[in-house]
């Protein structure tokens, strides 16, 4: 794929990692910095997944602190194309490779008692990241225009993935995100935590398994934008410094410089993002799917309503998210921008459930103490999305969402914005992944890869 990495990357082996890690590290800073097997308790090197951050942006600050809580994990390095700046979702945020690398080296500092401990590096260019031995897996947290392209080199070279939600930012990405990942027999958890959440479980299992009746419809809630685009005539700015601009577009389309055009704000724009219907939607499809069956898919798309922003404005992503999908058992899906958050309700023949992000309430209410039988489905546990993808590296089996079931998940919330960009309906088959005769939506399938950047 690139000069840097060999396609034939192969896993690191411990004493390679030793020794290239200590030299390193003596290298740099005159000191070891692998750690010590006392701090980690039986985590010993052999133990432990080294892990790279590439992107450093505001879900970092939530994804770091928690790889952070796992002692069989390390953080070796932090990439990102920003050195460190504000402009990201709140004022109060100054991110990018460096502050992220002091928070990593401060932590790591308190851990192992060493004040100047400096085992975690910065980087620019996640190729550099590729190609280092002593890196086990990588942790894609960048805008999603970069997903498929960092998630199939890091496959190329051997690497273990979490991806962000959503897994993709067209269909055809998330189909060469599951080549590579099966072909070089990697292990990806796409980033969406709440398939880890024990009361979605135990929702979407009593819904599975028709605790609520015969399934007729559900609702997929998805919050609002919580920025504004500038409007039609907004003017270019001048890139600030610290800030590989071009390196941040990487695959999408050469565009003007506008503070409100990358950081956090990238989800309102279709270049790199699907906006709320992908963003959240990516959460509460995933859940509405788990209730359903992850084996049944919609098989028609509907707009109903959708709102857009006025043309020229540099935002370009739903105002109001709102779409109408029917699933091969009769069941319908509204997709709306109604609640703040997260939130899917399901509705039965015989009562409804609805899930929030901490709870879910059942109407009767005596439909949460239906009891599971032996021959009810059940759904793999995990208490930590995190958690449960370090498990499965070590395990080499696959975690609680692998590539097929968030790229179905992100091929859902596509189809919803192709519906409500076309403003009308049309049919679409699971098997082939076309949408029926209708060549003009089958096109916003997949987008072309700005040079040099390709699958
Ligand atoms: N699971 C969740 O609940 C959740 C919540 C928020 C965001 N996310 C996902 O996380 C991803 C990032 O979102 P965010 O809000 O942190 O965005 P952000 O803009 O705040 O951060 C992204 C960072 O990636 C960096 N970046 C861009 N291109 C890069 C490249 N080629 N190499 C290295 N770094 C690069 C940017 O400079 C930026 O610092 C998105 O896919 C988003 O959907 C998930």
């Amino acid at each position: 794929m690139n000069k840097h990495i060999s396609r034939s990357g192969s896993r690191l082996h411990r004493r390679d990692f030793l020794r290239s890690t200590a030299a390193l590290a003596a290298a740099a800073f005159g000191a070891p910095y692998i750690m010590p097997s006392s701090v980690f308790g039986k985590n010993s090197p052999s133990n432990r997944i080294t892990l790279a951050i590439i992107g450093c942006g505001n879900q970092s600050t939530v994804d770091i602190p928690e790889w952070l809580k796992n002692d069989d994990c390390q953080i070796v390095t932090c990439c990102d194309v920003n050195r460190g700046s504000r402009g990201y979702r709140d004022d109060k945020q100054f991110l990018g490779r460096e502050p992220q690398r002091n928070f990593v080296n401060k932590a790591y500092a308190k851990k192992t008692g060493n004040d100047s401990y400096k085992g975690c590096d910065a980087c620019i260019d996640f190729r550099d990241v590729l190609a280092r031995k002593d890196v086990d897996a990588v942790a894609i947290i960048t805008p999603d225009h970069w997903h498929a392209v960092q998630t199939i080199m890091a496959a190329e070279a051997g690497k273990d993935i979490y991806c962000q939600k959503p897994l993709s930012l067209t269909v055809r990405d998330g189909q060469e995100m599951i080549k590579a990942v099966r072909k070089h027999n990697r292990i990806l958890q796409c980033g969406s935590q709440w398939r880890s959440k024990a009361h979605i479980r135990q929702a979407c299992e009593l819904v599975l398994n028709g605790k609520l009746g015969k399934l007729q419809r559900v609702e997929s809630y998805v919050a609002e934008n919580n920025f504004k685009g500038p409007g039609p005539g907004w003017k270019a700015e001048p890139v600030p410094e610290g800030f590989d601009y071009n390196f941040w577009l990487g695959p999408a389309p050469q565009a003007p410089y506008h503070n409100l055009r990358c950081f956090y704000k990238f989800r309102f724009i279709l270049d790199y993002s699907g906006g709320q219907t992908t963003n959240f939607g990516h959460h509460s499809n995933g859940v509405v799917r788990w209730g359903v069956c992850d084996d049944l898919f919609p098989t028609e798309f509907e707009d109903a309503g959708s709102e857009w922003p006025e043309k020229g404005d540099l935002f370009t992503t739903p105002t109001k998210v709102s779409f109408r999908a029917k699933f091969p058992n009769g069941v319908e899906l509204f997709c709306h921008t109604n609640k703040p958050g997260f939130g899917v309700r399901f509705e039965g023949s015989e009562g409804s459930l609805e899930i929030g992000s901490s709870k879910f309430e059942c109407k009767p209410a005596s439909l949460k103490d239906a009891v599971l039988g032996g021959n009810d489905k059940r759904f793999a546990i995990s208490e930590n999305h995190y958690r449960n993808f370090l498990d499965a590296v070590k395990a080499r089996k696959d975690g609680v969402e692998p590539a097929e079931v968030a790229h179905r998940t992100s091929m859902l919330c596509h189809l919803g914005n192709i519906a409500m960009l076309l403003k009308r309906k049309f049919k679409f088959d699971p098997q082939t992944e076309q949408i029926v005769g209708d060549d003009e939506a089958n096109k916003m399938l997949s987008r072309p890869l700005r040079a040099p950047w390709h699958y």
